[in-house]
């Protein structure tokens, strides 16, 4: 009975003897029958990711009972149960939830996934959908009982360092940030507590994760606030580097450039015949962020896309699904670390370009007298005291033609290069340098 601690996937099974040397003799937990246990895992995970956990492509386009009106959430997400009734079971994207069905029969429950509504009786197995249905009836809970308004985790997570250190720590590393293909688990924990808290109960769908069902809801509810606790990313490490990929992620990450025009990009756009272009956040919304509504409103590159202005201060979980939605897809091209920093860039690394540039002569508007000393002493190593050492053309006359990007790049660095990022430094302090490298012959 305890070997079917870790769920139906073949997770090691020394982790099995951690977890059995970590919490016997310290729990009451209120274990299902062993079997129905392996059963609930199953299909909870199941029901986060049926496809991924069973490693098969959903339907093409998006379920038919999935309301139109939310266009943005990508066709194959549609097929998740969890989608549509919530990963705190409660219903999303304004369907109903399933906590009514908790102690429901089976059998009914099977009916029901197979009805006009849900049409899976063609698509997941019957022994499956048994799974997916015991979860149902038996594997749910009431997410708020341990979850509060506000996403904080109720219960307290003192010495949950060891636990965490000896179970999860193998594959996430200490401060949780070891795979790029997730956010840091504090930021996930932070900011989606449910999914998560669902995650440590049931694992991953399709992953070697364990499951910590059997060791009972108190103790998931504990590792969920000790994940709270874990740090987050340092922001302006993760700003900057999102500032780089607004500018170029194909070139920052050293990605395969697009052979294909991004599907938003309108067909007779000015870089419609060069693919990879039109995938940079930059060129859709412009150098000064401000779309239709900035520089970029006429003129040959202008695309008629708004810009992101209004989403600079936003919640990043939800700049994190806009940029996954189908209008953007970076989901299927970028990291989950690459964009949280996007996210973390739109809501907090956003400056109005017009504090810095006039925007009918173009120019600077800082103190070249005090930007030129500066100028010498950090630029100059690279770009030489004329400023035509590295780039064919000469900065003064990069810097003039291109004010907007410049201004972008002296606060983000340049994709995939040495040159530092001045963030962190006066943003007045940027602005004087660029008002001198402007006026270099
Ligand atoms: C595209 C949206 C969508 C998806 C995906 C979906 N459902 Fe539903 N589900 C609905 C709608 C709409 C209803 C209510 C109407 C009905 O029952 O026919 C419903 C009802 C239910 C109910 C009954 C809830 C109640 O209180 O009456 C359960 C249980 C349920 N779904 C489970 C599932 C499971 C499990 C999956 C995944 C295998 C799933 N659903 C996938 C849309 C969806
Ligand atoms: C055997 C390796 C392994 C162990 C041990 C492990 N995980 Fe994971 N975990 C994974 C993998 C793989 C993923 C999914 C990564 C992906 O989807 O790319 C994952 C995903 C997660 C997620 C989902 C993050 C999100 O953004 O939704 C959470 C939360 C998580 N793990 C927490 C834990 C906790 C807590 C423990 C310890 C109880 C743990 N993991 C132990 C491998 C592991
Ligand atoms: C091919 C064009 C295109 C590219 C490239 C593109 N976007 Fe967008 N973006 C859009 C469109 C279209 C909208 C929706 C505008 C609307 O609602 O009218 C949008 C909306 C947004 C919004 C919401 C703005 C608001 O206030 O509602 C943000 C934030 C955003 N994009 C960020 C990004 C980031 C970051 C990138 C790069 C990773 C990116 N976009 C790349 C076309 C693009
Ligand atoms: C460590 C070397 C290094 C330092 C220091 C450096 N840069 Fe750069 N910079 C580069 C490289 C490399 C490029 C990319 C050249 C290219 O794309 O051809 C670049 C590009 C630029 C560009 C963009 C030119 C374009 O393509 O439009 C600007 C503007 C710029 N640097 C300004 C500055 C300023 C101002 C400073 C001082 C605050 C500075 N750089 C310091 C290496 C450096």
């Amino acid at each position: 009975m305890k070997s079917l601690f870790i769920g139906i996937h073949n997770c090691a099974t020394f982790l099995a003897t951690i977890l059995l040397a970590t919490f016997v003799g310290s729990l009451h937990v209120q274990l299902a029958a062993a079997a129905d246990e392996v059963s609930i895992i199953h299909g909870a995970r199941l029901y986060d990711d049926w496809f991924r956990e069973s490693n098969v492509q959903p339907p093409v386009g998006p379920h038919p009972s999935f309301p139109a009106k939310n266009s943005g959430v990508p066709a194959n997400e549609t097929w998740r149960c969890s989608t549509c009734h919530g990963m705190d079971y409660k219903g999303s994207n304004g369907m109903v939830g399933i906590r009514t069905r908790q102690g429901a029969d089976v059998k009914a429950i099977i009916a029901l996934l197979k009805n006009a509504t849900h049409k899976y009786d063609a698509l997941i197995s019957e022994s499956d959908l048994q799974d997916i249905a015991t979860f149902v009836s038996s594997g749910q809970m009431d997410m708020a009982a341990i979850v509060d308004a506000s996403r904080r985790a109720k219960p307290t997570a003192q010495s949950f360092e060891k636990v965490y250190g000896t179970i999860c720590a193998g594959c996430h590393d200490l401060d949780g940030r070891r795979m790029r293909g997730i956010p840091p688990l504090g930021e996930a924990a932070r900011q989606r507590p449910n999914e998560v808290l669902h995650s440590i109960l049931f694992g991953h769908p399709g992953r070697e994760m364990p499951a910590l069902l059997p060791l009972g809801v108190d103790v998931a509810a504990k590792m969920l606030a000790y994940l709270q606790t874990l740090p987050a990313v340092n922001l302006s490490v993760s700003v900057a580097h999102g500032g780089r990929l607004y500018d170029d992620w194909q070139a920052e990450e050293g990605a395969r450039k697009q052979a294909l025009a991004h599907p938003s990009y309108p067909a007779t756009g000015y870089y419609a015949k060069q693919p990879q272009v039109t995938w940079r956040c930059r060129t859709c919304h412009g150098w000064d962020y401000k779309g239709n509504q900035g520089e970029y409103a006429t003129g040959p590159s202008a695309t008629g896309i708004k810009g992101i202005r209004g989403m600079a201060g936003g919640d990043t979980a939800q700049i994190m699904a806009l940029l996954r939605n189908s209008t953007h897809q970076y989901g299927a091209v970028l990291k989950e670390r690459d964009i949280l920093d996007l996210a973390n860039f739109v809501s907090s690394g956003q400056i109005d370009m017009d504090i810095a540039i006039d925007r009918t002569s173009r120019r600077f508007k800082g103190d070249a007298g005090h930007g030129s000393p500066y100028f010498r002493a950090i630029c100059a190593s690279c770009h030489g005291q004329d400023g035509k050492r590295i780039t064919t053309t000469s900065l003064g006359r990069l810097v003039k033609r291109n004010p907007y990007g410049s201004m972008h790049m002296i606060l983000n660095g340049h994709p995939d290069e040495k040159m530092p990022a001045l963030r962190e430094l006066d943003l007045q302090l940027a602005i004087d340098i660029l008002t001198y490298v402007q006026d270099i012959p």
